[in-house]
């Protein structure tokens, strides 16, 4: 059986997104992906906590989809964790110390682009794992198992339409991985 995998989209805009837009074409038409593009959803940042939390109940895989803004994700998805992800949902406080909850167990993957190339995230700026630790860090500690990352570089102006296309079916195969 296929697994359920729920893709949460932050970028802050995916009307005038070229890349993560072409991504998302790739993967909306699958019966087991649920694709949530959460600026859109959320436009004045009121996030339904209840309607997120059902959604990530019925995934076995969670993908956090976003362009890099600033070393970090666009500020929505921040909101998004801070208020989906609560204290008796995704883990809880005991006599006996931290106890994990409904994010336990479940697969985690970051797909991110960015408009650097891969050279600079190995110079100055050490990572992109190295960004993004808080979602890393905060998937280990709520108990998913945190996958390989899908990682695009050069994702502006000098990424021709051929290679958009080939790394965009790259990008279905991860998410479906
Ligand atoms: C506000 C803002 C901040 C950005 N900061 C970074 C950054 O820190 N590192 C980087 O590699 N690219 C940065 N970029 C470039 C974006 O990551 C790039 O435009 C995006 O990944 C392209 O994807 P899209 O076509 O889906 O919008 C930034 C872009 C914007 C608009």
């Amino acid at each position: 059986m296929s697994k359920n995998i729920l893709v949460i989209q932050a970028h802050d805009d995916m009307k005038t997104s070229r890349v993560n837009k072409r991504f998302s074409k790739e993967i909306e038409n699958l019966d087991n992906v649920e694709i949530r593009d959460i600026k859109a959803l959320y436009p004045d940042y009121k996030i339904d906590v209840q309607a997120e939390q059902e959604a990530i109940k019925k995934a076995d895989k969670i993908v956090f989809q976003f362009p890099m803004f600033w070393f970090n994700a666009p500020s929505i998805l921040k909101e998004w964790m801070d208020k989906v992800y609560t204290l008796g949902f995704a883990f809880d406080v005991t006599k006996d110390g931290y106890q994990k909850r409904e994010l336990d167990g479940k697969e985690f993957m970051l797909t991110v682009s960015m408009g650097g190339h891969e050279a600079a995230y190995s110079g100055d700026y050490k990572s992109v794992d190295e960004c993004l630790t808080p979602y890393i860090y905060t998937s280990k500690f709520c108990g998913m198992k945190v996958l390989e990352p899908f990682y695009t570089y050069r994702a502006m102006q000098n990424l021709s339409d051929e290679k958009l296309e080939e790394i965009a079916a790259e990008f279905k195969k991860a998410i479906l991985r």
